[in-house]
Parts: C-alpha cells; sequence; structure tokens
C-alpha cells in the first residue's frame, strides 16, 4: 500500500507544503514572503504573521496537486527547529491539529537533517541515484554550516561547524555591502558568472581542526569596499561582477578546504551537498572538481530542493514513518541547532 507523507515547512520565511508517496514528490508548493525584500533581511513577527495568511491555501493546493484528498494522507511531518520560533508555532500548530483530527500519525522534523536527506528525494519519471552510507555532507544554508558524516538517516556526526556566520550569511551580508537585494546568495552568484574571481583577493580564515570563521572575511570585505569607495564613489558600480566573483571565490575556498581535508581521512566513498547555498553554481563546480580528484561520487539535490521546501520535510518523515518514530502533540517546537 502507496505511503503518503504530508511535509510541512514553516521555519523561517518560506511556508511550504508538499505530498509525497514514498521517496516521489506529487506536489512542492512554496510561498516564498515578499514583505521582508525592503528590510535586507527577515523580521520574525512579519514572517509569522505570512505564515498564518499562507499555510491554508498552501496545503489545499498541495493536496490538490498531488491528486490526493486528505483522507488518503498516511502522516503529517513538520518542521519543528531549528528556526524563527513564531513561524515555527504556525506550522507546528497546524500540523498538530490537522493530524488530530485525521487521527493519523504525526511525525517531528529537524529542518538540518531534512536539508541533507532532499538527497533520497525523486521527481516523478526521473529516477535518481542516490548516495551510500555512510556519506560526507556539507550542509550550507542561511543559518548554518556544518560538515557532517552521515551514517545512516538519523545518525549524523559533525566533523565541523562555523563559530560565528553561516556560509548563507557570508553571502547574504557581502550582498548588503553591494547594496545588492536580500537574498544575496542567488544575486552574487549570477553576477559571479560574468566576473573575474582572481581580480580581488581576499584572506580567509584557517581555523584548526574542520571548523569554519566567516566573520574575519565579511569584515575584511567591508573595510575594502569601504575604503575603495573613498576614492572611487563608483567603485561598486565599475567593478560590480568581479567583486562578486573574487567574494564567491574566497567563500567556496573556504568551504571546500575543509571537505577536501575531511576527504583525507575519510572513509566515506560519496561526497553530498544539502542546503540552500549548495544551489551555489560555483561551489557545485568546486565540489565536483574536489569528488574527481579523491575518486568520489558528488551528489546535490536539484536546484529547487536546495532552499527551504517541504518535500525534504516530508522525505525526512517517510524515514520516521517507516520506523514507527512518531511524535505528540506536545512536541515544543526549538530554535537552535540540536547537538
Ligand atoms: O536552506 P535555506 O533556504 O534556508 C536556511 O535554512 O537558512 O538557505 C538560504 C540561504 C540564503 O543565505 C541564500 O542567500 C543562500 O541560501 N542561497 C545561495 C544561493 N541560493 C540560495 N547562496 C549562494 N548561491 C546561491 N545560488
Ligand atoms: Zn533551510
Amino acid at each position: 500500500m502507496s505511503v503518503y507523507i504530508l511535509g510541512i515547512e514553516s521555519s523561517c520565511d518560506d511556508t511550504s507544503a508538499a505530498v509525497i508517496e514514498g521517496t516521489t514528490i506529487l506536489s512542492n508548493v512554496i510561498a516564498s514572503q515578499k514583505v521582508h525584500a525592503e528590510y535586507g533581511g527577515v523580521v520574525p513577527e512579519l514572517a509569522s504573521r505570512a505564515h498564518q495568511q499562507n499555510i491554508i491555501p498552501v496545503i489545499d493546493t498541495a493536496l490538490k496537486r498531488a491528486k490526493i484528498n486528505k483522507n488518503q494522507i498516511s502522516a503529517i511531518a513538520y518542521t519543528n527547529g531549528p528556526g524563527l520560533l513564531g513561524s515555527l508555532l504556525v506550522g507546528s500548530s497546524f500540523a498538530k491539529a490537522m493530524a488530530y483530527s485525521l487521527e493519523i500519525p504525526l511525525i517531528e522534523v529537524d529542518h538540518l537533517q531534512a536539508h541533507v536527506l532532499a538527497n533520497f528525494l525523486e521527481k516523478k519519471e526521473e529516477p535518481k541515484e542516490k548516495p551510500s552510507f555512510p556519506f560526507l555532507c556539507l550542509t550550507v544554508s542561511g543559518g548554518h554550516t556544518l560538515l557532517l558524516q552521515v551514517n545512516d538517516y538519523f545518525d549524523m556526526q559533525v566533523l565541523g561547524r562555523t563559530i560565528d556566520d553561516a556560509a548563507g550569511e557570508a553571502f547574504d551580508k557581502s550582498a548588503k555591502i553591494l547594496s545588492l537585494p536580500y537574498p544575496g546568495g542567488p544575486v552574487i552568484d549570477k553576477l559571479a558568472q560574468e566576473g573575474n574571481p582572481d581580480k580581488f583577493s581576499f584572506s580567509i580564515a584557517h581555523l584548526p581542526g574542520l571548523d569554519y570563521s566567516f566573520s574575519g572575511l565579511k569584515t575584511s570585505f567591508l573595510y575594502f569596499v569601504r575604503d575603495h569607495l573613498k576614492e572611487n564613489p563608483q567603485f561598486i558600480e565599475e567593478n560590480l561582477a568581479d567583486l562578486a566573483a573574487s567574494i564567491q571565490k574566497a567563500i567556496i575556498k573556504s568551504l571546500t578546504d575543509k571537505v577536501e581535508k575531511a576527504l583525507k581521512n575519510s572513509r566515506c566513498k560519496d561526497l553530498v551537498l544539502a542546503g540552500g547555498v549548495s544551489a551555489n553554481s560555483g561551489l557545485r563546480k568546486a565540489m565536483q572538481k574536489i569528488a574527481m580528484k579523491h575518486h568520489r561520487n558528488l551528489f546535490v539535490p536539484s536546484i529547487d530542493l536546495t532552499t527551504d521546501n517541504a518535500a525534504m520535510i516530508a522525505v525526512c518523515g517517510y524515514f520516521k514513518y517507516l520506523k514507527k518514530d512518531f511524535s505528540t502533540i506536545y512536541a515544543a517546537p526549538y530554535s537552535a541547532v540540536k547537538r
């Protein structure tokens, strides 16, 4: 019998609902909140209000697109954290009420595990090869930067993490310094494709072990741009693509140096990318090179499954469903990463 999971994601500024059958996506609806653009970042209170407006139409659309009715759903999986508490409360309350009224299992999902497990999603009529355990996974998003050894679906060992900003924040803050819109990652990615990555060089942090740090890079970029603007007010306009390409190169080098270091002592055969920043075309190319150099296979989610979406929540829920790892209406959302 088919297992249909309804996934609900509301951890930050995307309200999303998806229906999957096994690991195959039947629908994946994402309402991105435009309200934050004018503030240059996510405003938590505005995010929760927008989730409240979006949640019912988004779930309704996900069910319609999947062509199933609510009585066919096997279980409801929802993001319980980490994220903005007000935002999480909207999705989690809805998931709890709906599962309770339908008398079906409720499954709580960790957002970061879901980013990793997005690599196990399949699209209809597009069979996809899946990574084998254990694999090394670089998980890079707006809020997190983690280097993981993934031993099993729910056994993820942290090898390294950022001690300050996340890789996505490094992209977003660099974009802000260049007066580019939020979120800056995709904008920098696009500009970088036209620019010279060797025009300017920015030094990256060399932390011992496998941890990351991006705050020094951001500050040196800020001072560099500010100093040049004093001499030439047109400095950004005249060098925009080269600035984007050069800062992107530094962020990618910082990420990939540690991946290479980890691979040297690793028994993992597969290398995996996850999280919003894994949409970055430069990072994908750099990881492909590393995979070839170290004789590993690289797995990346399709671009639309890299940033926040409910299909990844649903697939994480599916693997928990198989283990009968169910939750209760008393599970409280959490804002910080579980260690
Ligand atoms: O995973 P995600 O949607 O949300 C979090 O869980 O944080 O990641 C969002 C982050 C933002 O910082 C955004 O700028 C970045 O992913 N991002 C990118 C690209 N697309 C999204 N960064 C670099 N290049 C991209 N193409
Ligand atoms: Zn995310």
